[in-house]
């Protein structure tokens, strides 16, 4: 399992510069008098810096982009980044300077030279989160990471900045190894037994099997996986940092191993990408491992459900009925549209089991969240607007991209059934919006609720800022500040 880079915080050491291996990384801005630093490499290259600095390319940088210079004579370095940051920038432009060093971070380490930088424990952040690969099924040579020296005015108060910042790096990271994991290796059980290890970090967490499902009535999850080899599951994950007996606030996720679309079966193209289907609760297993690993002050219960979408013998069909917990039942119209049959039981499950303050799932539940908003924003569908701001105002302050669609009762209509109470696909047309609906149904008018259709960012096929190609672990940043704002302000 992936961890995040360990980073040493040091003064700054000016003769330590010339010897420095790997990449060493340096912040400037544009139309900046030069700092010992930058005075002293220019020194040494003989000019280069200045003159890189002087250079049209580097004028044209926008605040948090950088440009190289390759194997400078006069440095023992491979590359120096030339970072533009201004001392007075945001969170989010500082991880961007940080994430472009983390980039070309490699066996040789990086020297991130960030001086008294105030921003300087948002530049480890990005640099940390964007170093991140997922090497596990690579044979041959493995390249460890190198180390990674930060040379601050006051290492001891940005190793204190930072330290909450390591536990949300290793959540999203927990988060991108779930959702870049085959569903060979991640199967059902695999998933569970994950999340049952995170007990040794003082969460609480339980595991529910077929017959637990079974009796409970959670006949809509279990129809999805009775074509699977791998049992159905429910994982809850209980972090109690809060208020003894305070009613928590949950978590729920669709956990698909693999959707194959069941004997709605999806085209061969693209299919292999249907590994990424247990995002939701990847991203929901990710914040609980942040929450515990910051000792959060607040409840939270986490709920996922996990399932594998086969076509089988006994897989569920076109036309089956079948009945929810909540004892609404349902005409599977379209076996591909599965993350909602999951979502229901699992949402219902929640409410009546925890009574919570509020409650937000996540899922890749539609293609259609891509047609409308491609892979910057995820879909945010909310029935309080309360609890849907605030989710986006900590989105925002993450940089985490988060946009509000409609809902309403001309969109619920469409989910009529002849035979049942209602369908689980009803065509192409808004097909986001009309997801959200049939998870409506199943969620309580008191329970404040957002839902986040995470289909276009749980996985990009480019690099981004703060990740590789591949899954991004988005959500993991926003849902932990949420929970900090929200629940451990005075
Ligand atoms: N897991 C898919 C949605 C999806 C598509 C996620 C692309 C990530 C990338 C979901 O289960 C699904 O198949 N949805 C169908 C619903 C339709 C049958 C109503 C879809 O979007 O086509
Ligand atoms: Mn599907
Ligand atoms: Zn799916």
């Amino acid at each position: 399992m992936s961890q995040p880079l360990p980073i040493q915080f040091q003064t700054t050491d000016l003769d330590a510069l010339a010897g420095a291996k790997g990449r060493l990384a340096v912040l400037a801005d544009v139309g900046a008098p030069l700092g010992p630093v930058l005075k002293r490499l220019d020194r040494l290259t003989k000019g280069a810096v200045a003159r890189a600095l002087a250079s049209q390319a580097f004028s044209k940088l926008k605040p948090g982009e950088g440009l190289d210079l390759g194997f400078p004579s006069g440095l023992a370095c491979d590359a120096v980044h030339i970072l533009r940051l201004p001392k007075r920038t945001d969170a989010a432009t500082a991880r961007k300077a940080g994430a472009a060093a983390g980039r070309a971070h490699g066996a040789g380490g990086t020297l991130l030279v960030a001086e008294g930088h105030p921003r300087a424990a948002d530049l480890a952040f990005g640099l940390a989160l964007r170093a991140y690969e997922f090497s596990t099924h690579k044979s041959g040579e493995k390249t460890t990471p190198g180390p990674v020296t930060m040379m601050v005015a006051k290492p001891e108060s940005v190793a204190r900045t930072a330290a909450p910042m390591a536990a949300v790096a290793e959540g999203v990271f927990f988060t991108r190894d779930l959702v870049n994991e085959p569903a060979n290796i991640l199967t059902t059980h695999d998933f569970a037994a994950r999340l049952a290890a995170m007990q040794e970090l003082g969460l609480e967490v339980e595991i529910l099997e077929e017959d637990q499902l079974i009796k409970l009535g959670m006949r809509a999850l279990l129809g999805v996986g009775q074509g699977s080899e791998s049992p159905s599951k429910v994982v809850v994950m209980h972090w109690n940092g809060g208020k003894k007996g305070e009613a928590p606030f949950a978590l729920v996720g669709k956990g698909v191993v693999f959707d194959t679309g069941g004997i709605s079966i999806k085209p061969a193209a693209g299919m292999e990408d249907m590994t990424m289907d247990m995002g939701g609760a990847g991203v929901v297993a990710g914040v609980m491992r942040t929450l515990a690993l910051r000792k959060a002050k607040a409840n939270v219960v986490g709920l996922v459900g996990i399932v594998e979408n086969m076509p089988d013998g006994r897989a569920q069909r076109p036309g089956d009925v079948v009945r929810s917990m909540k004892g609404d039942t349902i005409e599977v119209i379209n076996t591909d549209a599965e993350g909602r049959l999951v979502l229901a039981d699992v949402l219902w499950y929640a409410q009546e089991r925890f009574k919570p303050t509020g409650m937000i799932d996540l899922a890749t539940l539609t293609g259609a969240i891509i047609v409308a908003l491609g892979h910057e924003n995820t879909g945010v569908f909310s029935n309080n607007d309360d609890l849907c701001n605030a989710f986006l105002k900590a989105a925002a302050a993450e940089g985490e991209g988060a946009w509000r669609m409609p809902m309403g009762d001309g969109y619920d209509a469409k989910l009529k059934s002849r035979v049942a109470d209602m369908v689980n696909s009803c065509g192409r047309d808004g097909g986001a919006v009309t997801a959200a609906q049939f998870l409506a149904r199943f969620v309580k008018p008191e329970t404040p609720w957002c839902h986040l259709d995470i289909a276009g960012t749980a996985l990009l096929k480019t690099d981004s800022t703060l990740a590789p190609k591949g899954a991004t672990g988005w959500g993991v940043m926003a849902l932990d500040r949420l929970i900090r704002d929200r629940f451990e302000k005075g």
